[in-house]
């Protein structure tokens, strides 16, 4: 087992022949960074890129982000999910304009103070865009260093994150951390990959690591800490009007605030009992199609749903709701993923005829 101390340029020599080019990497400037790292946070490199640069080529200054519009904000990122990243870091834009001269802070402990940035994030960006001598600790790295010490402290435990981000600390090359902590963050994504499969034998750490040296890396790291989930049952209402659709904005507080919807109620309904809940409602229903069920996991919650087709000859103002037409509900209105299932069948839907399927040749998996 070789020393610690030749760990960090072992890995930096890697990092400079092998690291991916990525567009917040080429020309890094402190508001790309943050942009990319906030993305970044539970969403996978492949995913963010072309957000990435449509937002930086709409958005390009901190000034810029501060103004947008809400509905442009979401609009994009929609797809992306975890909304309140998008807003909190608008609200952080608005106060780097007030409180820092337009200026995102240079140091840990202030970026800290902005909302959308915890512990990992600003480690990230202190030392990427700042070159700050700061660890940059998530589960890519939790991982890896488990696995290089042989350490079988819980990583899903809070309570030894300080253990991890003391053993980066004693190895982190003080003038290049930012590189450091991205060769970490490529090392994971690419070679010491979770349970599935490790790539040991492309790993330039190999003689380094522990795990491998004992034949127990699929051991490592030790995660407790299951997620429970709340599940919600849901009936989703895709309600047409000639070429329109119905649509409801969700509530300015709490999940996926102040996005849009489609009208929807707690509940599994069957066909009859959807009929007769429109009805009820004062809906002249004339035909309503199921179109089948979906699931959608949020960090601490499911949603189950069940949808159904409705289309109605007179568009009353129904459930708060707005009549929107496709063509608008795809250029300006920001709908969550979780409705990806049923946004796909008005895609098909509104789709020219001749790329049009039935709506009954549609299966969720
Ligand atoms: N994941 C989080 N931050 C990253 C970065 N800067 N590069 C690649 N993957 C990342």
């Amino acid at each position: 087992m070789k020393k610690d101390n030749d760990f960090a340029s072992v890995l930096l020599a890697w990092y400079d022949r092998e690291a991916r080019t990525l567009p917040w990497r080429t020309t890094p400037t402190p508001y790309g960074v943050w942009v990319s790292e906030i993305m970044l946070q539970q969403t996978q490199v492949a995913t963010v890129i072309g957000y990435f640069e449509r937002f930086m080529q709409r958005l390009p200054d901190i000034q810029s982000l501060a103004e947008v519009s809400e509905e442009e904000l979401f609009k994009l990122w929609e797809g992306l999910g975890y909304y309140s990243r998008a807003r909190n870091l608008q609200r952080a834009a608005r106060l780097i304009v007030e409180n820092y001269d337009g200026l995102l802070p240079n140091n840990e402990n202030e970026l800290r103070k902005l909302p959308g940035i915890g512990d990992y994030t600003a480690g990230a960006i202190a030392s990427i865009a700042f070159q700050k001598p700061t660890a940059a600790v998530d589960g890519n790295v939790l991982r890896i260093f488990a696995r290089l010490y042989k350490d079988d402290h819980d990583i899903g435990d809070a309570k030894n994150k300080k253990h991890f981000h003391a053993l980066v600390m004693q190895v982190l090359p003080p003038r290049r951390a930012g590189d450091f902590n991205q060769a970490l963050m490529d090392l994971g994504a690419l070679i010491c990959t979770p349970k599935a499969a490790p790539k040991c034998c492309d790993c330039p750490l190999k003689s380094f690591c522990m795990a491998y040296g004992d034949d127990c890396v699929n051991q490592l790291p030790v995660k407790s800490n299951k997620i429970s989930r709340k599940i919600q049952q849901y009936t989703i209402f895709l309600i047409i009007h000639q070429e329109k659709i119905l649509l409801k904005k969700r509530p300015s507080q709490g999940l996926l605030a102040g996005l849009w919807e489609y009208p929807n109620l707690e509940g599994i309904l069957n066909a009859t009992e959807a009929r007769f809940f429109l009805q009820d409602k004062g809906v002249a229903v004339d035909t309503i199609t199921p179109v089948g069920s979906a699931k959608h996991t949020f960090t601490h919650i499911q949603w189950q749903m069940n949808g159904y087709l409705v289309k109605i000859s007179k568009p009353l103002p129904l459930f708060g709701g707005t009549w929107i037409s496709y063509q608008a509900l795809k250029e300006n209105y920001a709908l969550p993923n979780a409705y990806q299932f049923y946004t796909a069948l008005l895609d098909q839907l509104f789709a020219p005829k001749d790329k049009q399927m039935t709506i009954f040749d549609y299966q969720n998996e």
